[in-house]
């Protein structure tokens, strides 16, 4: 192992691990290969930009020219998947982009690595893989499939071909499939940094449905450091559930965002539920556990890590103002004003 490419490097967990990787690892070299869509961020890696061993690369992973001569430039001999459509209202809206980067450019990775010749081929999953999880289970590797919205179906479709790349080509494979994961640089649609963001702002923030669904939080540096793990000690074609073990209803992690922001429970709007929303996610890690991986953040932290990240996003306004411009209220508009309208709220 020597040069690592991080595709989707300038994303939210992929630029938590390139800035782990490139300090941990000097004698690495570390390409991140980025398409900067809408979710891409530049600003995610100015921490890294100067160091020696880090070059960014702008490409897509489903252009297989852009792919081949990235692998062949910088000689390839690793890559980590972290390139991805990543937010599931987004894929209700919209699903084209997410087949095409989450199963199709999984696939065009895989077949140029195939061609050149890979040591480790890393890709980041999902626990939305296994569908709603009713009861008291928690997801095994093994368990079936079930997923629901189009974005965890596409990356279902990625997570899969990985596997039969593994099966037929005997390729050296690892899939990690991580929980919800939060913390600083998260771009400001999901859950955590949106509501945190619109409540320094004194705006509705719109909790779908009875805001009774569970979530299992886990910290990105716990999530970069799942896949660190994975990578380094894993068994060729086998699957790592990361999980933070830090089962959450919605409306609990809200309330505790309002609390560290001294914020009043009236900004809450309960809107129109997201369409087959899934009610429940939960996995079992303890496979990842035996290879030794442990969380800095732990179910009994969450208090003073929600903490933490509320006081990131209030330390780096100048960070999530530019994002929350453009593209980004366009979309505001699409998912919100008429469910907010709906709660008699004005968007
Ligand atoms: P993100 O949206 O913040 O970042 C995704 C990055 O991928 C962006 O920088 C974007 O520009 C890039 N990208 C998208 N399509 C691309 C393409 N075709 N070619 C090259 N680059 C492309 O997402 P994230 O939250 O950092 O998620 C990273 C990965 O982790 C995804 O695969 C996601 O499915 C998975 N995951 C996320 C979570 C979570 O809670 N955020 C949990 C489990 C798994
Ligand atoms: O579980 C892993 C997944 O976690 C990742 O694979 C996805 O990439 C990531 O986006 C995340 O998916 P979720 O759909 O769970 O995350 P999101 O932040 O969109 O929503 C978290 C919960 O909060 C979910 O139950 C929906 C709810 N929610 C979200 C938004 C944006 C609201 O109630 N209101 C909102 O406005």
């Amino acid at each position: 192992m020597k040069n690592i490419m991080v595709t989707g490097g300038a994303g939210f967990i992929g630029s938590a691990f390139v800035r782990q990787m490139v300090k941990k690892h000097p004698e690495f070299n570390i390409i991140a290969f980025d398409k900067l869509t809408y979710a891409g961020n530049l600003e995610n890696l100015t921490p890294v930009n100067d160091l020696p061993n880090f070059k960014f690369v702008q490409g897509d992973i489903a252009d297989r020219e852009a792919v081949r001569s990235t692998y062949e430039e910088h000689a390839i001999d690793t890559v980590v998947n972290f390139a991805a459509e990543s937010h599931v209202d987004r894929s209700i809206l919209s699903p084209d982009a997410f087949i095409n980067s989450n199963t199709v450019g999984v696939h065009i990775l895989l077949e140029s690595a195939q061609k050149h010749g890979m040591e480790r081929f890393l890709h980041v999953s999902t626990d939305e893989v296994y569908g709603d999880i009713e009861g008291d289970h928690f997801s095994l590797e093994d368990d079936p499939f079930q997923p629901n919205s189009p974005y965890s179906a596409s990356k279902a479709g990625g997570d899969l071909m990985v596997r039969a790349y593994h099966v037929t080509y005997g390729m050296n494979t690892i899939v990690t499939r991580g929980s919800n994961t939060y913390g600083p640089y998260q771009y400001p649609e999901k859950l955590m940094p949106f509501f945190i963001s619109e409540a320094i702002d004194d705006r509705p923030l719109p909790v779908y449905g009875n805001g009774m669904q569970v979530r299992d939080w886990l910290h990105v540096e716990d999530h970069a450091g799942g896949i660190y793990t994975a990578l380094m000690k894993g068994e060729a074609g086998q699957a790592y559930n990361i999980a933070g073990e830090n089962q959450q209803n919605n409306i609990d992690v809200i309330r505790l965002m309002l609390k560290h922001l001294n914020k009043p429970e009236t900004l809450l709007k309960y809107v129109p539920d997201r369409e087959g929303h899934d009610r429940r996610y939960a996995m079992n890690c303890d496979k990842l556990k035996a290879l030794g991986w442990k969380r800095l953040y732990d179910h009994s932290d969450f208090d003073k890590a929600v903490a933490d990240t509320v006081a990131w996003y209030k330390a780096n306004e100048s960070w999530w103002r530019k994002i929350k411009t453009g593209e980004y209220l366009e979309y505001y508009k699409r998912q919100y004003a008429a469910r907010l309208a709906a709660a008699g709220a004005t968007a």
